[in-house]
Formats: C-alpha cells, structure tokens, sequence
C-alpha cells in the first residue's frame, strides 16, 4: 500500500451520474464499491464532496444572489450530498462517520479535527461535509483544509477525466496528458487542477494531489497500490 491514509475529493456533478440534476443512486452505489476496495485493504480514507449537482453559489450571484447566501445554500447541498453518500456506504457495510463544518447536530457531528483522527484510527470513513464552513471557499479548498489536518498523505481527486492535460482534452484532441507534474509548472502552465487556494494550501503544505477518473472501476485501488493512475501534482 503506498498510501495510508487519503482524502478523496468528489465533485458534486460527478454523483448525477447521467441525470442532469440531483443524485443518480446507482452511481453513489459504485463509488462505494470502489471505496470498499480501499477500506478493506486498511486506508483510513476521509472524503469531501462538493454540491454542485444541488446548488452553486457562484452561479446564484450570477443570478442576482449575495454570494455569500448563495456560498452557504452551496454548502447545504454538500450536506445532501454527504447524506446520500453516507447512507450508500453503510449499504456497502462500510462504517463512517459524518462530520459537519456548519453545527447541524441532529443530523451530523460537530467537526472537530481530533475527534475526525480517531474516527479515522479505529477505521471509519470520515466524511467532512458543509464545506470549510465558510463563505469564498471551494469544496477544493475543503478537501486541501481537512486534508492537511488530518495529515493526509495524499488528495486524490476524482474527476470525470484521468488527469491533468496540457489543454483541455473535452475541447482539444491533441491535449496531452501528464503522468507527473511539479506545482510550478501546473502554474506557469495556467493549468486547471483546484482553485487557486486550494491548489496553493497543497503547495505550501507539501501535499501531493493525484487527478483520476473516478468512473473507471479499480482505479482508486490501483492508487492506493502505487499504480500509476491519473496524473500525480507534487
Ligand atoms: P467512539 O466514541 O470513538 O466510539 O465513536 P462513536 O462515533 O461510535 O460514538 P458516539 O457515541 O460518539 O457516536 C455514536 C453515533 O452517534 C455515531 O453514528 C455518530 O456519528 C453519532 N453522533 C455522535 N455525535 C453526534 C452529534 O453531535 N450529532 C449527531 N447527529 N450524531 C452524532
């Protein structure tokens, strides 16, 4: 195993599966199968997820909506999200726990760094919902905050693409994709891989992101195994 123990950052958009909103249950289904492979090998696996398949608070100011009202329905939707993916990996016998960044106490525990540790040392699936618990800041930034707490040794980033390409490869067949690439160069290059917050509390915490398909059955084991899978940012 190279890895012992991960956050996994999933989009909100990647739960609609096909659908063009909401959550598609079979997908949340999958997804719990493929984490089941790395929990039985004995990851201690963290996940956040983002709500963009719900609510998107950038899109609502847009709309004529105070973003930091929009930022907040966002991170409700992360909740919604983080329900359906609880409830879809207890169906998988997996055993987590679901933390919340904003005090929902009958529905989630309080996040509290250390309690998130031990949940993760005694093998729970810890998942950091609402966010960071504030307004501006990305599930991206989430994901990198939590990850770095709880002393992650990697982010790995599931994605609907396998990696990070030298343009963008749903737009430009002679993007090519990169094995491997340092910070710097993903920000000369101008590439895409988080927001610029997220991507430089990565940076500046010396914590590698690997950018995967999540859709392709296995590849989150062959991760954890050291394959070489997606494109590793360190
Ligand atoms: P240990 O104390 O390490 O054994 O952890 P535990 O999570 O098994 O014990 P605890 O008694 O703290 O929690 C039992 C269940 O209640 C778990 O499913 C928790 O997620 C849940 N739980 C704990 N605290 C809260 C809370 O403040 N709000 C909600 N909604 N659930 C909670």
């Amino acid at each position: 195993m190279k890895y012992k123990r991960v956050l996994l950052k999933l989009s909100g958009e990647s739960l609609m599966g096909d659908k063009q909103f909401g959550i598609d249950n079979a997908r949340l289904t999958k997804y719990a199968e493929q984490i089941k492979e790395i929990t039985d090998l004995g990851v201690e696996l963290g996940i956040v997820i983002g709500g963009g398949n719900i609510f998107r608070g950038v899109q609502a100011e847009e709309g004529g909506m105070d973003r930091t009202h929009g930022d907040y329905m966002g991170m409700l939707a992360t909740m919604i999200n983080a329900m359906a993916l609880q409830s879809a990996l207890e169906s998988a016998n997996i055993d987590s726990r679901l933390l919340s960044a904003i005090e929902m106490k009958e529905i989630a525990e309080p996040y509290v760094r250390r309690r998130a540790v031990r949940h993760l040392e005694k093998g729970r699936v810890v998942i950091f919902g609402a966010g960071t618990g504030n307004p501006y800041f990305t599930t991206d930034s989430a994901a990198s905050l939590r990850a770095i707490e709880i002393n992650a040794d990697v982010i790995i980033k599931g994605t609907r693409v396998d990696g990070v390409y030298t343009k963008d490869p749903e737009k430009d067949p002679t993007a090519e994709k990169y094995d491997k690439i340092s910070f710097d160069d993903v920000y000369s290059n101008g590439l895409n891989v988080m927001d610029m917050t997220a991507f430089t509390l990565c940076k500046e915490n010396d914590l590698p992101i690997i950018v995967f398909n999540i859709n392709e059955e296995g590849n989150l084991k062959k991760i954890i195994e050291g394959d070489s899978v997606g494109t590793v940012v360190a």
